[in-house]
């Protein structure tokens, strides 16, 4: 392996560093309405009031919350879907720097909506807040993939998530009711979007842009090798540059690839699935049941300090995502996910039994606890991160900007169906609601376990060439099949 002189320096550091303060806001927004719920509640029953004269009715208020809640990941579909949009026609780091235009909108729009009195505002804010965060999901992990060595690539890759958990934790803490989640504070609370989005508008232009896309599809060498100079800190850029051209020759070839074309060809067709299927894994565990609503759960399960226990599960899903940090180059994407889904099944049915025996085992309170906690911990062990950079190890140039933008669509759609849906199939549910997920998950199990390839340590073109040939050898026994079908048929 390469590895040895493949290492991290500055200029990485701080490309690396500056695209996942996109991540950040990402998971910020993500988690920063699970604890200040009732108090954001009190101020729509207000408005509601003083706008109409008559209390909140209750199912109104179940609507208007989940929409809340929900309509960010709305946006995340919109915005995801849009990555490629932008990516070709403006380059990496030009993207991420215009969609901070979203998040400087976002934040007036939900900052100034108790003074204008308008939950409205709010609602329209998580939106384009979602809208900003759909683009994050293509731009960041794409960039990262990009500017990072092959030796690093996981482990760089997982700063993404990385960035996202620190958002929800900060989140988390920032929205105790002694800092901001009180009645006077939670404008700014929501508005804080705006700080990082400023601080990563004077980072990204001392960043270099992809040196992937200068070369394959700006054509610009010399560029590509400055910035390739500039993030490996060697002149030695002779293995990358080749490596990069390699994959340009192969574009030219494939020519750009649009989003039904993904579907239609066989090369494709196996890892477009993978990929599907493994955002599907992240969000149908029901990872966002916990960081949307880990608050009113605990308060179910009979846990007296819900706002502190939610912000356990932040601290142990950071603590696990720099676990994963450090053994991903090792151990592999396909063992983690593996090992990942099953832990998160298990406790899921030890959270079931937890919420069954509650009323008559006081102490399974505790339990139930344990069971976020490992449930949070395993995600992050494999389905938090992997899926979203193993993306770009699955595709090259030509397919890549269209895969992302399925991919994320695919993410968003069911992160929106369990944000919407949760709180519906709880009531309808009770303690077994987990049960739902415990299938999905060991459905996924099944998945990865038959059909995902390992792609540590392999360059993005020998992974799609083990793509090419398993495609050719599919091609080959269909044909086969067929010839036998046609033979027999003239039996
Ligand atoms: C992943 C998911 C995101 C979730 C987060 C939790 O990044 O995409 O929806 O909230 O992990 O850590």
């Amino acid at each position: 392996m390469e590895g040895g002189k493949q290492q991290l320096t500055w200029p990485l550091m701080l490309a690396v560093g500056t695209a996942v303060i996109g991540s950040l806001q990402f998971g910020y927004n993500t988690g920063v309405i699970n604890a200040p719920q009732n108090v954001i509640e009190k101020f729509y029953n207000e408005t509601w009031l003083a706008r109409y004269a008559e209390i909140i009715p209750r199912t109104t208020m179940t609507t208007l919350w989940s929409l809340s809640v929900a309509i960010f990941s709305v946006g995340g579909i919109v915005g995801s879907f849009s990555v490629g949009l932008f990516v070709n026609r403006f380059g990496r780091k030009n993207s991420m720097l215009m969609a901070n235009a979203l998040a400087f909108i976002a934040a007036a729009l939900m900052g100034f909506s108790k003074i204008a009195a308008s939950w409205e505002m709010l609602i329209i804010g998580r939106f384009v807040v979602g809208l900003y965060s759909g683009l994050t999901t293509g731009f960041v992990p794409m960039y990262v993939g990009e500017v990072a060595p092959t030796a690093l690539r996981g482990a760089l890759g997982t700063l993404h998530q990385l960035g996202i958990v620190i958002g929800i934790l900060m989140a988390q803490i920032f929205g105790m009711d002694v800092i901001m989640g009180n009645d006077t504070m939670w404008p700014f609370l929501l508005g804080f979007t705006f700080i990082p989005a400023l601080l990563q508008c004077c980072l990204l232009p001392i960043c270099p842009e992809s040196p992937r896309f200068l070369l394959i599809i700006r054509n610009e060498e010399n560029k590509a090798k400055t910035v390739l100079k500039k993030l490996r800190g060697t002149t030695d850029v002779g293995a990358d540059m080749q490596e990069m051209k390699e994959e340009s020759r192969k574009m030219m070839r494939e020519k750009k690839v649009t989003i039904p074309e993904l579907f239609r060809s066989p090369l494709y067709r196996q890892p477009m699935l993978i990929c599907i299927m493994l955002q599907l894994s992240q969000q149908l565990s029901g990872i966002n049941a916990v960081f949307y609503y880990s608050t009113k759960i605990f308060q179910k399960a009979g846990v007296e300090q819900p706002v502190y226990a939610t912000i356990g599960a932040g601290v142990v899903n950071t603590a696990f995502t720099v676990v994963s940090l450090f053994v991903v180059e090792r151990a592999g994407r396909r063992s983690l996910h593996l090992l990942g889904l099953l832990g998160m099944a298990g406790s899921a049915v030890l959270m079931t039994i937890a919420l069954a025996l509650l009323e008559k085992v006081p102490w399974m309170s505790y339990i139930s606890i344990v069971a976020i906690f490992g449930f949070v911990a395993f995600f992050e062990i494999g389905p938090g991160p992997i899926p979203w950079f193993i993306v770009a190890e699955l595709f090259s140039q030509g397919p890549r900007p269209s895969a992302f933008a399925v991919a994320g669509f695919c993410n968003w759609t069911a992160n929106f169906i369990v944000g919407m849906c949760f709180q519906y199939v709880e009531e309808l549910c009770g303690p077994y609601v987990f049960i739902i997920f415990t299938i999905f998950l060991l459905g996924f199990f099944v998945f990865t376990f038959f059909k995902v390839p390992e792609t540590k340590g392999r360059t993005f073109d020998e992974i799609s060439a083990g793509f090419r040939q398993s495609a050719s050898a599919a091609e080959k026994n269909s044909s086969e099949e067929f010839d036998r079908l046609g033979a027999d048929s003239q039996l």
